[in-house]
């Protein structure tokens, strides 16, 4: 039997833009950051991963004061979900940013 692969989903994330998102965090809120990539709510999940990326689950964490940060956009930041500044190494990424 063949196994049926589903050509519309991803292993991997996905970059979302090329520069990190500057967000307004509100103290003690709930945020789910996308780290697949493909939702169209960036820099939040908005589900998409349940059909795009199955295996890339969405960050949830509650800052504990009000504060603007830079959320990764690039999706290749190793402090998720802040920017830190992986997205200048991975140039060759470049034809997948929208
Ligand atoms: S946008 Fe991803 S590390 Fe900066």
């Amino acid at each position: 039997m063949f196994k049926r692969i589903n050509r519309l989903q991803t292993t991997q994330p996905v970059p979302a833009a090329r520069l990190p998102y500057r967000v307004k965090l509100t103290a003690g809120k709930l945020y789910a950051w996308c780290a697949c990539g493909h939702s169209k709510k960036q820099p939040f999940c908005d589900g998409a991963h349940a059909s795009k990326a199955p295996g890339i689950k969405p960050v949830r964490f509650t800052p504990d004061k009000d504060k603007a940060v830079l959320l990764c956009a690039c999706k290749q930041t190793k402090n998720q979900p802040y920017c830190d500044g992986s997205h200048l190494k991975h140039t060759h990424l470049e034809k997948h940013y929208r």
